[in-house]
């Protein structure tokens, strides 16, 4: 018997995403752990582990969402905390991993920001992590301590081929999604069309030219996240200049900064899907046109593989 097996499972979270917890409780079938997480009267996070920890396999569930830096330090507080109550093993679970995007010095004098989250995820005594759809899977590198990538595909594209949108072509909104688009369409047996998009600074979108055949097509742009949805609005009109005949998005991670929502109502989308890997806003879940797919029992199962120490990607081959 190995020593994951020997130690009880127990599930914590912090206060960005409850929900998303309670339903990865349910499906294991575990209460949720008990803490106290709030604030100081400055603003501090104040934290407390409300039961004993000692000697157990610990999962801490907490996208890095928006507010992006309380839930970051609730996080590590938590680790830190699990860390001195003599836990077996801390698995930090990050559904949405924030700082993604800065991984690598592409102008001077910036930081390499996603590195420095790993750092002090490790120091905080995080012994593994689990992650959903990184903005890039190099960004595991930054760890000394064994990552497990999941895939939200199972769940999306699952979703794509009970819709059986016909014609259908999966766009990739920039050259550096490329990969990530064409597992999709190969898993949903459709051709790829590429957009090729150049982007002067980090808010400013421009030009858009697609590479393949998209006239009277059904095209799925296919991304990990959509935050002001500038690369969807622009992607989804330069799909219909070019003749597509409908464009339907999804995406992991519905961040969905302020003015997304109204950019995609006006834009020429058909539905937006993204998963609960971050919480909805509200003016989000009023939206009719966003589909919300859970990825609850994809975490769970997940958990459950690291506990009983079974293989991982089985879930996403
Ligand atoms: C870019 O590399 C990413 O994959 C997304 O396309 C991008 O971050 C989306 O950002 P926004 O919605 O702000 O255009």
């Amino acid at each position: 018997m190995t020593n994951g097996v020997r130690h009880t499972p127990k599930v914590f979270s912090g206060n960005a995403h409850p929900a998303l917890a309670r339903e990865i409780c349910e499906s294991l079938g575990i209460p949720l752990g008990k803490a106290r997480v709030g604030r100081f009267p400055d603003g501090e996070v104040r934290l407390q582990i409300l039961e004993n920890v000692r000697g157990a396999d610990v999962f801490v569930i907490q996208p890095t969402c928006r507010p992006v830096n309380d839930n970051l330090v609730e996080l590590l507080v938590m680790l830190d905390a699990l860390s001195r109550a003599s836990a077996y093993r801390i698995t930090a679970v990050m559904p949405y991993y924030a700082y993604a995007r800065q991984d690598r010095k592409d102008r001077p004098r910036v930081p390499i920001s996603s590195k420095l989250v790993a750092d002090l995820l490790t120091s905080a005594g995080a012994d593994r992590v689990l992650a959903l759809d990184l903005h890039a899977g190099q960004i595991q590198g930054f760890f000394d301590i064994p990552v497990d990538h999941l895939y939200a595909t199972p769940v999306t594209v699952g979703y794509f081929r009970r819709l059986k949108l016909k014609n259908l072509v999966v766009v990739s909104p920039d050259t550096g999604g490329v990969e990530r688009a064409r597992a999709f369409a190969k898993k949903l047996k459709v051709p790829l069309a590429i957009i090729d998009k150049r982007r002067e600074d980090v808010d400013v979108v421009e030009m858009f030219n697609v590479i393949g055949d998209v006239e009277d097509k059904t095209c799925l742009v296919v991304d990990d996240l959509i935050g002001t949805a500038g690369t969807l609005v622009k992607s989804a009109q330069a799909l219909k200049e070019k003749g597509a005949d409908r464009v339907y998005a999804c995406c992991t991670h519905g961040v969905f900064a302020d003015g997304a929502i109204k950019k995609i109502c006006a834009a020429p989308l058909e539905q937006v899907v993204a998963t609960n890997s971050i919480p909805l806003t509200p003016e989000a879940e009023q939206c009719g046109r966003i589909k919300v797919l859970s990825v609850g029992k994809l975490l769970a199962d997940a958990i459950r593989s690291i506990h009983e120490e079974t293989s991982v990607s089985k879930l996403f081959i």
